[in-house]
């Protein structure tokens, strides 16, 4: 199967990330200050950068593990369906969790993820997004901190894929077809 062509126009700047991310820890610093130990949770794969940086920039004591929920498959659509393809290592009861995902697009995924964390009794459970695309929502879900509201554009880089490239990149692109 041939690949379609396409280039990456620069939409938010690795710099412009990084400023926003120390913003966001200062929040989420404030939000758990006393916490014992603050477990944050990746999503696989889209937040690995984002994760990364973040926990960079928390004065907090922090556990890191991750959670693997089937969204897409290797394309742009979005299945309405939530798989968990790979659970957490760690036990969430009466722990204070951070949900880290790296867009929220039609909300499905992050929360069919909530519901499922909250059946195990959490302490405190909030989530954070860097990106929103506020106007492609079918269910009522919003993190409650995010990093930036973007259009409907499908974007890359940062740890953001397009069918398992670009990943690397250190800032987002939007996908322009060409
Ligand atoms: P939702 O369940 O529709 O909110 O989908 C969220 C997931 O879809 C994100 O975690 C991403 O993995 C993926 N996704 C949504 N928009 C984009 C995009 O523009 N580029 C790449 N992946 C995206
Ligand atoms: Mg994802």
């Amino acid at each position: 199967m041939t690949k379609p062509a396409y280039v990456i126009d620069e939409m938010i700047s690795a710099k412009s990330i990084a400023a926003r991310i120390e913003d966001l820890a200062k929040i989420i610093d404030a939000e758990f200050d006393g916490t014992d130990k603050l477990v944050v949770v990746g999503l696989l794969r889209g937040s690995f950068v984002f994760i990364a940086d973040l926990v960079r920039e928390l004065n907090l004591p922090v556990e890191v593990d991750f959670l693997e929920a089937s969204s897409y498959g290797d394309g742009m659509e979005s299945s309405r369906e939530v798989r968990i393809l790979k659970d957490l290592r760690g036990q969430i009861e009466g722990r204070d969790v951070l949900v880290v995902e790296d867009i929220v697009d039609t909300g499905h995924t992050l929360h069919q993820v909530i519901d499922m964390l909250n059946t195990r009794k959490p302490g405190r459970l909030k989530s954070i997004a860097l990106l929103d695309k506020p106007t492609r929502r079918e269910v009522d879900m919003k993190a409650d901190w995010t990093g930036f509201e973007i259009p409907d554009e499908f974007v890359v880089g940062y740890g953001i894929d397009y069918a398992q490239r670009d990943r690397n990149l250190p800032y987002i692109g939007k996908v322009r077809f060409t």
